[in-house]
């Protein structure tokens, strides 16, 4: 990795400093105003980054037997996570992954966990890196299950060139939004039979963020006109996922409302994961003091995906660790949310717009 990368992600971890950096953006384009970051606030990155303790752990799961679960990326890392307590809760859960040696091997280690209610993991594979071939993964899905009570939209990479697809997007933008918006759409009909026989509010789709979001995305979140430009530092590839996983979940929400289903967008945390695994060790031994054990990063999932505390009031929010709501979203981001009728800046939809238009060869 170019070392110039190194420090920008090291300090955009870093980002309570964040107005020490902007003398070392690799291009002018790339300039964020402070005021864009000032806008959310000194607190609301302070306790993402030193959350206080969770207040909804695997303790606090019920039973669940007779829920179907589906969790992206979830062989390894915080996916894996969340598939351990759901598995130990009875639940039956499909680590959608694309890679079936280590879904396999996870699913073996799964036997190593003791508890009096076994559930039962199914591999499914999935490949966001390919939108032609999530339709097959849901096919294979509805062939075993009518019905998905939550959907975990997890998988995501980081620290890492972009590359560009076979459908000729960056893979950020692939596998983080377009695949997960794809799935999420293909997915609707076993949702909406899950919320039809389900109380209000428990059928749930979540989407992961990102607290760089706040941190690296452009104004607005998105810039429209860069989608799938080439020379993009990863951060910015990343942070504009990220800020594309924020807008999907909100409005998916709104789409979502009238069947009962609650969408949400997670900041998971700052975890030890294989997320970091291209970041050479120096780098990590610096920002070692920022990352939590992995068990943490479940607890903010655990929370969006099952707490009876959240209701169709909430959907659309954005849940930070380890599992509670925002305390203020960076406000030009917020802002994209509203139509410019409305006095926003209407960039949320145009991106669902896009979404909609690069997904629809493979409905
Ligand atoms: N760790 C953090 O500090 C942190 C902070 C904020 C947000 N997040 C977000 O949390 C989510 C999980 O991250 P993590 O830290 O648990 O990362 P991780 O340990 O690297 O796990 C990522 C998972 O996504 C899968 N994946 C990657 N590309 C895929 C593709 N094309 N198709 C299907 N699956 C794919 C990986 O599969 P393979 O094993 O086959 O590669 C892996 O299972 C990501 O969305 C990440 O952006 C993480």
């Amino acid at each position: 990795m170019h070392t110039a990368s190194v420090y920008y992600w090291t300090y955009s971890e870093m980002c309570l400093f964040k107005h020490f950096t902007y003398s070392h953006r690799p291009s002018p384009q790339h300039h964020l105003q402070p005021t864009l970051i000032m806008s959310t606030s000194i607190y609301s990155f302070y306790t993402q980054l030193f959350p206080p303790d969770p207040l909804y752990t695997d303790k606090d799961v019920p039973n669940l037997q007779g829920k179907v679960y589906m969790v992206t990326g979830s062989n390894t890392g915080i996916g894996y996570e969340i598939v351990k307590v759901l598995y130990a809760k009875g639940a039956r859960v499909y680590m959608a992954c694309r890679t079936e040696s280590k879904a396999k091997a996870a699913i073996a280690a799964l036997g190593s966990i003791r508890t009096s209610t076994p559930g039962e993991v199914r591999y499914l594979h999935l490949n966001l890196s390919d939108l032609s071939s999530v339709k097959a993964t849901v096919e294979e899905f509805s062939r075993q299950e009518s019905k998905l009570d939550v959907l975990w939209n997890n998988a995501g990479i980081g620290g890492q060139a972009g590359t560009i697809t076979t459908q000729g997007h960056d893979d950020y933008m692939q596998i983080m939004c377009l695949g997960p918006f794809l799935l999420t759409q293909l997915l609707l009909p076993n949702l909406r039979r899950a919320a039809a026989s389900s109380p209000r509010g428990s059928v749930r789709v979540t989407f992961t963020g990102s607290r760089l979001m706040e941190a690296d995305a452009p104004p607005n979140g998105i810039l429209m006109s860069e989608l799938d430009a080439p020379g993009r530092p990863f951060s910015r590839l990343y942070s504009q996922a990220k800020a594309g996983n924020f807008f999907l979940g909100a409005l998916m929400a709104r789409q979502l409302q009238s069947d009962g289903i609650i969408a949400l967008t997670i900041n998971p945390g700052n975890l030890r994961t294989q997320i970091y695994d291209t970041i050479p060790s120096w780098v990590l031994s610096m920002i070692g003091f920022l990352l939590y054990d992995v068990k943490y990063g479940c607890y903010p999932n655990l929370w969006a995906g099952l707490s009876t505390d959240i209701t169709m009031e909430d959907t659309g929010r954005y849940v930070i660790p380890w599992g509670r709501w925002s305390i203020k979203v960076r406000a030009d981001i917020l802002n994209a949310l509203k139509s410019e009728k409305e006095g926003g800046s209407g960039v949320a939809q145009q991106f669902w717009d896009w979404c909609e238009k690069e997904t629809k060869e493979w409905r």
